[in-house]
């Protein structure tokens, strides 16, 4: 059963199609307006909409365009009152799957609506991200509750779109997933993403992270760089915590979604971009407008495609699927057996709240596996785990590691201030942090690249720019005396 809106100003038509519709088994809506349309497809989501092109108020086409803007993915079959192919031409190219000529004929609309809700179907089958959840994926979206099914469904609606998304939640809710999931199923899917997180990183060093900048147009700029936007062109951006964008950042951004072009910094060269870009972030962007922190016009320009990610503790029905998930995703990793939980340990999950989100449940289960004395996993372990994991996830960690940051730097300023200190600060920590993730890893450079989120070869290269490793090479290839 599907629902159709049939928008047109004669009552007899309207009539007609509801008899014919509901005998086929579909649920049927009217309207007598564009603008009646407008609302319906907005509040009620039809699958499908049938319209007159001449209407009072607003045209038929008019109406296609804005249903377009609404939801790009709802199919829209036009119906004209005469043979000018001129208005159903011009309905096409809106993006009106068909158009057909009255009076209308019933078998030949029949096919045109099967037509059309197939393809809408199509649509939703590639949204079922968890049902289908194929064993060889890397990463399912979990999750069956009403908020994440319409994750799903929004994530359906945008994702062959190539419109700006927007993508909220709070902390380890999934928003990256969502970002990738957007990106694959996306027809830009085998042209490049580039993400970039915007947290933390000081505006003028974002711009030309952006955009990049011309040889000579400031003290450093020795050579030509071509920023992110240019080397996304023909594929997706993935903008994460846009939230924290500086301010004139945001103000360049805008005029990027606005005109499709970039200038590098210090060029006077527009350069046409094409690029999807996708957005993420925790925050209250309503509340970061009010105190001026956030431009309102980047907000609306955003906010036409947003998916919502609910809360852990707003969808719990999804905590006993997320585990089994998890146990089984870390099973594999730990090459341990699943971990069955008992009810018991599941009715402590159920009652924490989960301030971390998923991510602080999958460490939970992560850090249960590896506690447990044997299986079924006890709940006494599972309330360990839970202190466990959230002692290292949630808000409250990050402000805490991001104070320590800026209490850590404003010491080094101190310190070494005027001794080239932006370029010693950057090298010292750089060298400490691969040291010290080779450390954790006893030295195995794959694992080390994959804890810091960078290629090997990469990782090989920063290393032999610092001498790391050096010496261990030197150990193993010494010849046995
Ligand atoms: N619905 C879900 N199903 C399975 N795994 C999930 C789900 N949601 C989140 N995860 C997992 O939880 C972890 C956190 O997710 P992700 O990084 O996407 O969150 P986020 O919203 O971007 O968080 P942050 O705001 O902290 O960046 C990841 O390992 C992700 O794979
Ligand atoms: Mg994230």
């Amino acid at each position: 059963m599907s629902k159709i809106l049939v928008v047109d100003d004669d009552p007899s038509v309207l009539s007609a199609f509801e008899q014919m519709l509901s005998e086929q088994g579909h649920l049927v809506r009217v309207a007598t307006r564009g603008e009646e349309a407008l609302e319906l497809v907005a509040k009620e989501r039809p699958d499908l909409v049938i319209m007159d092109i001449r209407m009072p108020g607003i045209s038929g086409l008019e109406a296609v365009r804005r249903i377009r803007a609404l939801d790009p993915r709802l199919p829209v079959i036009i119906m004209t009152g005469y043979a000018t192919t001129d208005t159903a031409i011009e309905a096409t190219k809106l993006g009106a799957v068909d158009y057909h000529l009255k009076p209308i004929e019933g078998e030949e609309i029949l096919r045109t609506i099967d037509t059309a809700l197939e393809r809408s179907r199509l649509m939703n089958r590639r949204v079922e991200l968890d049902a289908a959840a194929a064993a060889t994926a890397d990463d399912i979206i979990v999750g069956q509750s009403k908020g994440m099914r319409e994750v799903y469904k929004a994530i359906g609606r945008v994702a062959e779109t190539d419109a700006a998304v927007l993508i909220r939640g709070e902390t380890g809710t999934g928003k990256e997933l969502v970002a990738r999931a957007i990106y694959q199923h996306s027809r830009r899917a085998q042209a490049p993403l580039i993400v970039v997180n915007c947290v933390a990183i000081p505006a003028t060093l974002l711009e030309s992270e952006f955009f990049g900048f011309e040889k000579g147009s400031f003290t450093g700029a020795d050579k030509r760089r071509i920023g992110k936007f240019e080397q996304a062109h023909g594929g997706t951006i993935f903008l994460d915590e846009i939230g924290d964008m500086p301010l004139e950042v945001q103000a360049k951004l805008l005029r990027v979604l606005q005109e499709k072009a970039i200038e590098r910094i210090g060029g006077n060269e527009t350069i046409p971009v094409d690029v999807r870009v996708l957005a993420a972030t925790h925050r209250d962007l309503e509340a970061d407008i009010v105190q001026g922190r956030f431009r309102e016009d980047l907000y609306h320009r955003l906010k036409v495609f947003t998916v919502d990610l609910p809360p852990l503790r707003e969808r719990r029905e999804d905590i006993p699927r997320l585990a089994a998930y998890f146990s089984r995703k870390y099973s594999k990793e730990l090459a341990v057996e699943a971990a069955p939980l008992s009810a018991d340990a599941l009715a402590v999950l159920a009652a924490h709240a989960w301030p971390g989100n998923v991510r602080e449940l999958q460490h939970c289960i992560q850090r249960a596996m590896i506690l447990t004395g044997g299986f079924p996993i006890q709940p006494d372990e599972m309330r360990r785990a839970i202190d466990l994991a959230s002692a290292g996830a949630g808000p409250a960690r990050v402000t805490t590691e991001a104070e320590r940051l800026r209490l850590f730097i404003q010491e080094y300023l101190r310190a070494h201030g005027g001794e080239n200190v932006y370029n010693r600060f950057l090298e010292e920590s750089e060298e400490m942090l691969l040291a010290e993730a080779l450390r954790v890893t006893k030295g195995n450079q794959t694992h080390a690249a994959r804890l810091l989120g960078m290629a090997r070869p990469t990782l090989k290269a920063r290393m032999d720019k610092y001498g790391l490793g050096r010496a261990r090479e030197q150990d193993d290839t010494r010849p046995a005396s």
